[in-house]
């Protein structure tokens, strides 16, 4: 599908910095600068897959984008793995994988760091890290990402071919906490309810009181 380039680093601030277009992937053994969700921060201990890649996209998708690419973190780690929305990717219950999508002029930079060989401990966290060497999966680094964009090729090309249809079948296959009461919380609120699914545009759907709500953005917990 994409003519993907592959470039590996020693140390960067964030790998996500270091791309600059489509088609172009970035790994680097050490991050000194790296970066999460919500502002938060990534800590890349070495050892671990730090890599980001340029993937042009149409923006009204976006939502299915964000689909393939967690889909294919879980299907590269296999069936111990699953996806808590909107794309945390965790062994056991422990967060293994995170996912980072941002827009820079026509297209986005999608940054994914994969705990290899170790985690940071923070306590208190309700979704506590791990790796998947902690989880006894064992992994190489290189091998990983070779086979993550090998996993992302052929997503993109069934996605293209079927539409977002069986992305989405085989997205709900790793769900995490599907059909059981979650809560979501996002900077204005937090809503409760039982986990129904995603619809085509990759948005919770929330059942409560028999009313579906349809959540755009959040940390579920
Ligand atoms: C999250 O779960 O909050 C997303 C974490 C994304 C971390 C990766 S590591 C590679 C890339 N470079 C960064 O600075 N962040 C992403």
């Amino acid at each position: 599908m994409i003519d993907w380039q592959w470039v590996e680093l020693e140390e960067v601030g964030s790998t996500s910095d270091e791309v600059k277009k489509h088609g172009v992937v970035v790994s680097a053994l050490r991050q000194t600068d790296g970066r999460g969700r919500m502002g938060r921060k990534w800590e890349s201990v070495e050892g671990n897959l730090f890599f980001s890649f340029g993937i042009e996209f149409e923006v009204s998708r976006i939502g299915q984008l964000i689909l393939i690419i967690g889909l294919s973190v879980a299907e590269t780690i296999g069936n111990k793995a699953k996806i808590k929305w909107p794309n945390d990717v965790l062994v056991n219950g422990k967060k293994v994988s995170g996912i980072l999508v941002e827009k820079v002029d026509d297209f986005f930079i999608v940054g994914i760091g994969v705990n290899i060989k170790s985690s940071p401990k923070i306590e208190g966290l309700i979704y506590p890290a791990t790796s998947l060497k902690e989880e006894g999966i064992e992994a190489d680094r290189a091998e990983f990402l070779n086979q993550y964009i090998n996993t992302l090729d052929k997503n993109l090309e069934l996605w293209q071919k079927e539409g977002i249809e069986p992305i989405k079948t085989n997205w709900l296959k790793y769900a995490h906490n599907l059909g059981k009461m979650i809560k979501v919380k996002n900077n204005t609120q937090t809503n409760e309810g039982i986990f129904q699914g995603i619809d085509d545009n990759g948005l919770l759907l929330l059942e409560n009181n028999n009313k579906t709500t349809k959540i755009i953005a959040g940390d579920v917990t």
